[in-house]
């Protein structure tokens, strides 16, 4: 790759970590909301959304995956954060009539610190996002705000950090971790051992994990 070239994929890059509000960034989530979607579709497979439940998507960039489960779970209210007053914006835009009934909150604010208080969602979703949190922080965070018995989504295009170099060079903030790596981090948050599934897709694979926060108040958050 030209250094010029390598200079523009790295700029395009950050926009997937933090999308800007710039065109550049408002691209970037219109790409993702298209891009992102058989992913969105393998993870939801896997994935049972819960009736008259309460649903957080953590990392929620342009919004298409809360759209999705606001479409196939009607009973359910739903929440959204993100650290990126752009995503947010872009969220709230796709979801707009969910947000205006009051059906779907969407707050700007960071997983680690999550604004909700403790056992408020039966479900929460991640998807292309815990590449770029601090894990140990946030998956006690997710563990914290989840009913005993919730679940925790996690979908990934990339869980091996050497086919993934090509994205973790250019982008330092990316980190790629591996299933087992997510694992003891989820096991530290206090979550049982996730249901894990695996797709090869045309350039990547596939993956999602589902973990449990144990039924009683054992977990550790
Ligand atoms: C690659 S995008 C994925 C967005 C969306 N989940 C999707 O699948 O299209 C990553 C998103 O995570 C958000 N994000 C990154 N770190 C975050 C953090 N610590 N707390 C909340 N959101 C974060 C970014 O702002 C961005 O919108």
């Amino acid at each position: 790759m030209k250094i010029t070239q390598l200079s523009c994929f790295r700029k395009l890059l950050r926009h997937a970590a933090r999308p800007g509000s710039s065109a550049v960034g408002r691209f970037m989530l219109w790409g993702m909301n298209r891009g992102h979607a058989p992913v969105y579709e393998f993870g939801l497979s896997h994935v049972e959304l819960p009736r008259g439940g309460r649903i957080l998507d953590a990392g929620c960039g342009g919004g298409e995956l809360l759209r999705r489960m606001a479409q196939r779970a009607p009973d359910a209210t739903l929440a959204g954060i993100d650290i990126s007053p752009a995503s947010v914006e872009a969220t709230r835009r796709r979801n707009r009539l969910e947000v205006e009934t009051g059906r779907m909150e969407v707050k700007e604010g960071s997983v680690e610190a999550l604004p909700w208080p403790d056992a408020t969602f039966d479900l929460v979703t991640a998807c292309e996002t815990v590449y770029f949190w601090d894990p140990a922080t946030a998956f006690r965070e997710v563990a914290r705000v989840l009913k005993p018995g919730g679940s925790f989504a996690v979908f990934l295009e990339a869980a091996d950090p050497d086919a993934a170099r090509i994205w973790t060079d250019a982008l330092p903030a990316m980190h790629v971790r591996t299933v087992e790596e997510l694992s003891v981090l989820l096991a530290d948050a206090g979550f049982a051992p996730p249901a894990v599934h695996r797709k090869s897709a045309a350039v990547t694979a596939w993956t999602c994990l589902v973990a449990q926060k144990p039924p009683r108040a054992t977990a550790r958050a």
